[in-house]
């Protein structure tokens, strides 16, 4: 397989565009800039976790010198990720600098716990776009999958986002016997807050990988028990969208992630940039090339391996767990 660039011709002359050999234009980064998390949800990490040594992750300054080089060769849009990325010290500086790049869009993704105290700080920069992942509007039941009794703190973060006017969304993944007796909670929360929440099919990622059915909820089965009760408009969205979106008539926003049942791996337009250093080419797959301390000189090359790397059809499993991967 072989990838392409191609010259821009209107928005951005100079700017290079990453099209590999299907015809996916790829445009989107994720960013994970450490694997370390302070929850311990059990579908995505054992109790036991290791995480990456902290002078082992991509510095600061590594970071923002590989992002850059991306963006021009074609990245417009970036996703910071963890583990939970708000953990590390640094976090403010890096969205600072990430800020300054030319991206058309900066978004993070987070558990939500650290968010409040540093609202302040995202909303003078480039990132107002944040996903915050809870999995449940009931205290025992976050407790039970996340591990911890940080649910009032995430809770607090989601509202108070939504004041401060940042495009805020709440992601869910769905487990059966679990949290899916939460899904009107949702919805209700959702009209209430004016927050668009996101129903995510548990993905044959990490711990559940084998068990997968026992906890699987298809995203068709939602609707079905939503369209009992309620008219869902749907909302048309980018063709890379990873979701499917509708406006219920009870005033909520909500989406669904059918990673499992309807993958959109044809339409995919993502690289990964694991926290040492590695570009991805797929979330199911550890196939990839290193960035750290490449020179901008040979990236050409590389980016043509690792997009010539990208699978058109969907991987079944992956071993590897979410928080190594990057969410
Ligand atoms: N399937 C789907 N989503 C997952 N996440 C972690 N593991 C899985 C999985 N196996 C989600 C988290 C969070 C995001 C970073 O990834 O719940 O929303
Ligand atoms: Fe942490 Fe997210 Fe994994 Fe939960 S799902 S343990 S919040 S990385």
């Amino acid at each position: 397989m072989t990838a392409k660039y191609q010259l821009y011709t209107k928005k951005n002359m100079h700017k290079k565009k990453l099209i590999d050999s299907h015809g996916r234009v790829i445009h989107k980064l994720r960013v994970q800039i450490t694997d370390a998390c302070n929850f311990r949800c059990f579908y995505c990490m054992p109790q036991q976790a290791q995480f990456t040594p902290s002078q082992e992750l991509l510095s600061y300054s590594e970071i923002i010198d590989i992002c850059s080089n991306l963006v021009d060769f074609g990245i417009d849009e970036m996703r910071v990720s963890g583990g939970e990325p708000t953990l590390r010290k640094d976090f403010c500086d890096i969205i600072r600098g990430l800020s300054k790049l030319p991206v058309e869009r900066l978004g993070v993704t987070t558990n939500g716990f650290f968010l409040k105290d540093i609202l302040p700080e995202l909303k003078d920069s480039k990132c107002q776009h944040i996903n915050v992942s809870l999995d449940s509007l009931d205290q025992d039941t976050f407790r039970k999958i996340t591990k911890t009794e940080y649910f009032d703190k995430a809770f607090k973060s989601i509202v108070m986002a939504k004041k401060m006017d940042f495009h805020v969304k709440v992601n869910i993944v769905i487990l059966r016997g679990i949290n899916d007796h939460e899904l009107f909670d949702f919805i209700k929360f959702s009209a209430q807050y004016g927050v668009e929440v996101r129903f995510l099919e548990l993905m044959k990622i990490g711990p559940y990988h084998k068990n997968h059915s026992q906890l699987f909820v298809p995203a068709q089965e939602l609707i079905e028990r939503i369209e009992d009760k309620e008219l869902l408009e749907p909302q048309s969205v980018n063709c890379d969208s990873t979701s499917f979106n509708f406006h219920t008539s009870s005033g909520a926003k909500i989406g669904f992630i059918a990673s499992e049942s309807q993958p959109f791996c044809g339409f995919c337009s993502r690289l990964r940039l694991t926290a040492t250093g590695k570009l991805r080419a797929c979330i199911m797959s550890e196939a990839g090339m290193n960035l750290r301390g490449v020179n901008k000189e040979l990236y050409p090359e590389i980016l043509q391996s690792v997009l010539g790397m990208k699978p058109t059809d969907r991987i079944d499993h992956i071993k590897q767990p979410m928080y190594q991967i990057g969410g």
